[in-house]
């Protein structure tokens, strides 16, 4: 057989097998407690727990995971299932106004890599686990 025609079958072989990992990594389950919760302490709740600029602005506590699902004032910001519809994405994204993008001001901005973990967790039906 002539090598020159398996040659581009292994470099395909090569270049399909780290999505095919990708892919695994992406269906790993997401918990609350060890995915969720640890972000939103980190970058959110300075500003949304009672006191903070976001919480009186909004009355979006993100303390709990009840205070999450709850939401603003004006409905909620996470919808179990849909994260793509889910505003709490949508701004930490950056999808909306970059003007209203979370977290606010100069704060650090969360990884992709923990955004995407939280994405997994609504989708997954953003359970207490
Ligand atoms: C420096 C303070 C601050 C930090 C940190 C912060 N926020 Fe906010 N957040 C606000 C303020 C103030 C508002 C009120 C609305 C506005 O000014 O845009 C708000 C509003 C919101 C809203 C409601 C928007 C609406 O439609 O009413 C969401 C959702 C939100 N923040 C998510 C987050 C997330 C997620 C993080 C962490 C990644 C975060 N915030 C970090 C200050 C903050």
């Amino acid at each position: 057989m002539n090598v020159k025609h398996i040659a581009p079958l292994r470099v395909t072989a090569m270049l399909l097998a780290p999505l095919a990992l990708a892919a695994c990594q992406v269906e790993q389950p997401a918990s609350y407690a060890a995915d969720v919760k640890p972000v939103l302490d980190q970058y959110c709740v300075k500003c949304h727990q009672p006191g903070g600029s976001g919480f009186e602005a909004s009355g979006f506590s993100m303390q709990t995971h009840a205070d999450l699902l709850k939401g603003t004032h004006n409905g909620p910001m996470v919808i179990p299932g849909d994260s793509m519809g889910s505003n709490l994405i949508v701004l930490m994204e950056g999808r909306a106004d970059p003007s209203i993008k979370m977290p606010h001001g100069n704060s650090e901005k969360v990884a992709q890599f923990q955004i995407n973990k939280i994405k997994t967790w609504i989708d997954e039906g953003a359970q207490d686990n």
